[in-house]
């Protein structure tokens, strides 16, 4: 049975978190303060360690160093208040496996243990070998556990079996390609090929003879029969990257494709049948493009069956210390080096920083950072003027999708608790009111994502 040692001075936060843990059939023990923690952490008892930040006496981090000295197989998952990035920067660059925030989204808090508990079971099996190097369960290859994340890979479980077209919008570097990957390996397709092409890449009559490939001379230069991706992907998966960018006469073909269940090679006089599941992804507002009669309509209803959405990093902040741990980790498998640490003011302008260019963005400045940092330890003068200079969130960007009234207030919190490092006093004191108010608001705003999963009662 997998052994769990809780530790949270909080009684109602310890319960909770036992009954949750025990409920799932985890053996746990807690107890209210660090000092017994770090006793217990040369056992080798527990498979995972959950502890609370800020105790009276002795503090995670103190339980932390004490697991990564005695029991570094030992998982050690933080805990911290709701919005308080730079607390969760510190937990992941002080060698957590990874933080949850209180009070508890029971849907992230899972997720965030069966993670912990999975690469503990793969570095045990592989001799430590580095997690997410093998194939492995592919959706966990996407970093990040905030709500709209965990959204993401809901939808994705719910969609990936059937053969049902799926759209992946979203903006520039927000993982579109990773997602639409991580459905084609969770689909019955997965051991079949998966052919992204990208169709902005391409002229148009280019694109139609590499997607329908050609019959032997049916234009000047091809000498040899050429054989098409959407044959190359037959029982598997095309992903149509930028198929806002594909021209009228290419739409209209998919369309046959994705009506017929069969396509004709450029010159070519027989139909070929090609059973294959379609992805599309784009940056563009395919509704607009409709509207304005650039992009078929009869297409779009076709190509998505099911949307999913990427959000944008800036409304996920929290997700940030953790994709930078994967991608500084990543460098460090590639290089074969130590992983590098990164200072905790650097840390905190990478949380501050609005990111436009998403994850992507985050991933340069990661691979420019560490490629430049002196003794392996990043500083902020390492980071790319626009985040060092700390560019904030861009208030437009919080009313972009008109949100509800609760919504915004969710997210203004979340932006003011950000910009104040977590601290509540302070956060109170900007956003005019006092600290209870902003405790309910707190309270409630954990409520309502908590409650996404439930039907309205
Ligand atoms: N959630 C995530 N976890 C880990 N890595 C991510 C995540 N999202 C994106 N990445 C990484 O960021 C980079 C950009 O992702 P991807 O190519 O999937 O984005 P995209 O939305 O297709 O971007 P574009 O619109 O520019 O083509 C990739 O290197 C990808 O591995
Ligand atoms: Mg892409």
């Amino acid at each position: 049975m997998t052994r769990m040692l809780v530790v949270e001075d909080d009684a109602v936060a310890r319960d909770l978190l036992c009954e949750i843990l025990r409920g799932d059939g985890f053996d746990v023990e807690a107890v209210d303060d660090g000092a017994p923690a770090v006793e217990r952490a040369g056992d080798g008892r527990y498979d995972l360690v959950m502890s609370d930040v800020r105790m009276e006496r002795v503090g995670g981090l103190e339980v932390l160093r004490a697991f990564t000295e005695k029991s570094p197989g030992t998982p050690v998952i933080l805990i911290t208040a709701f919005g308080d990035v730079t607390g969760a920067m510190e937990a992941i660059g002080h060698g957590a496996y990874d933080y949850v925030s209180k009070p508890f989204n029971v849907e992230e808090l899972r997720l965030t243990v069966a993670r912990a508990l999975e690469r503990r079971r793969l570095s045990a099996e592989a001799g430590a070998a580095p997690p997410g190097g093998g194939k492995g369960n592919q959706v966990a290859e996407i970093e990040g556990k905030s709500q709209p994340m965990l959204d993401v890979y809901k939808l994705v479980a719910r969609v990936a079996p059937s053969t049902a077209t799926v759209l992946v919008v979203g903006e520039s570097g927000t993982g579109k390609e990773l997602v639409a990957r991580a459905i084609h390996n969770r689909s019955p397709r997965a051991t079949k090929p998966f052919v992204p092409v990208n169709c902005t890449a391409l002229s148009e009559s280019l694109l139609e003879s590499e997607l329908f490939g050609h019959a032997r001379g049916a234009f000047t230069g091809a000498v040899a029969a050429k054989r098409g991706l959407f044959e190359t992907a037959n029982g598997g998966t095309l992903f149509l990257d930028e198929i806002g960018d594909m021209g009228p006469k290419m739409q209209a073909q998919i369309l046959r494709v994705l009506q017929d269940g069969e396509m004709r090679p450029v010159g070519g006089t027989e139909a070929i049948r090609v059973d294959v599941r379609l992805v599309c992804a784009t940056n563009r507002d395919l509704d607009a493009e409709v509207k304005s009669g650039r992009f078929r309509e009869d297409l779009y209803f076709r190509i998505n069956v099911v949307t999913v959405r990427m959000p944008p990093l800036r409304d996920r902040a929290g997700d940030i210390p953790i994709l930078v741990r994967h991608f500084i980790a990543k460098i460090a498998r590639r290089e074969g080096r130590a992983e590098a640490s990164v200072s905790p003011e650097a840390l905190a302008m990478l949380g501050r920083h609005a990111w436009p260019g998403n994850v992507r963005e985050l991933e340069n400045a990661i691979e420019r950072a560490v490629a430049i940092a002196k003794g392996n330890v990043v500083l902020p003068s390492d980071l790319p003027a626009e985040v060092y200079g700390g560019s904030p969130v861009a208030p437009a960007s919080l009313i972009d999708d008109r949100p509800t009234l609760g919504e915004l207030e969710k997210r203004y919190i979340a932006l003011v608790l950000a910009e104040c490092g977590g601290n509540k006093k302070r956060a109170a004191e900007k956003l005019g009111i006092d600290r209870r108010t902003l405790y309910r608001a707190i309270e409630r705003s954990g409520d309502a994502s908590d409650g996404d999963d439930e039907s309205d009662s």
